[in-house]
């Protein structure tokens, strides 16, 4: 596996890729890899000729520098699993080769950020479509891979893309868990002893909903599960009804498909997770 650090030699090794009439996947990622990201690996692998993983923590995108210093940094360990997992391209560059004249772009995500991550992070989707939209200009890859666990993420990275023009197929991959549920995260591993043991509660809330929105309608079936995260002494910042498509909170009259989606603290660590409940 080859590690490249600049933009220069990765746009270079695509552009003759590219040429000789060989695919490219490229999975996006911040590292801290665990078998969630090596799962959208595989699927890259077993779509396209090669495969770019690009492990950049991206700045424009946290909300707080605290959260920005503690995001985990495992480049021997990313790059042992990358290597293992037959990746071609490790592209592990610096803040100044991605953003070299600084600044922010803004975008227009038509409300597919109005609500849950939206608000509770503002600016957040902003820096990631700015990121991705970057990595894509570099590596220019026939498709890009992305896993359901962030799904507003998945949604406003498939809009954006489609809206900006990049011909590109945006794949989603289905949320890896752990035994007990709990969906793996980077995350996880700043997780306490005690809260890696509360946090499955966030699934167990996901999955009753599936049964309580017949019985109970919406609002009760929210009330529910916001009392059982706290009952777990987690702190959850919200659990949400919504359209899959327009990621608009649903009322009780909606009769099409239903997206749980859930942000809690777990101590001092920001979890979510999401489920299609109906
Ligand atoms: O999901 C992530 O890890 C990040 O938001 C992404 C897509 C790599 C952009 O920095």
């Amino acid at each position: 596996m080859k590690v490249i650090t600049t933009v220069n030699e990765m746009a270079l090794w695509s552009d003759g890729n590219l040429s000789s009439g060989r695919t490219i996947g490229l999975v996006p990622t911040m590292g801290a890899l665990h078998s969630g990201h090596i799962s959208l690996v595989n699927k890259a692998l077993s779509a396209n000729d090669l495969v770019v993983v690009s492990v950049f923590v991206n700045p424009i995108q946290f909300n707080s520098a605290s959260d920005l210093d503690r995001y985990p940094r495992t480049f021997d360990a990313d790059s042992a699993l990358l290597g293992q997992a037959g990746v071609d391209v490790m592209f592990f560059p610096s803040v100044k080769e991605v953003y070299p004249a600084g600044g922010i772009v803004e975008y227009d995500l038509e409300g597919l950020d109005e609500h849950m991550e939206g608000p509770n992070r503002p600016g957040h989707f902003n820096g990631v479509v700015q990121v991705v939209t970057r990595l894509f200009d570099i590596v220019k890859p026939n498709a890009a891979y992305f896993g359901e666990k962030d799904f507003q993420q998945l949604a406003i990275i498939r809009h954006a893309a489609a809206k900006l023009g990049y011909g590109l197929n945006v794949v989603g991959c289905p949320t890896v868990r752990e035994e007990d549920g709990l969906a793996k995260s980077s995350r996880n591993a700043l997780l306490t002893d005690e809260f890696r043991q509360r946090a499955p509660v966030i699934f167990e809330v996901l999955e009753e909903s599936m049964g309580l929105i017949a019985e109970k309608g919406i609002q009760k079936t929210k009330a529910h599960a916001m009392a059982m995260m706290t009952a777990q002494q987690l702190r959850p910042e919200y659990f949400e009804l919504v359209r899959p498509d327009t990621l608009q909170p649903v009322t009780d009259d909606w009769d099409g498909p239903v997206q749980a989606c859930v942000a809690a603290w777990a101590g001092e660590v920001r979890l979510i997770d999401n489920l299609r409940v109906k």
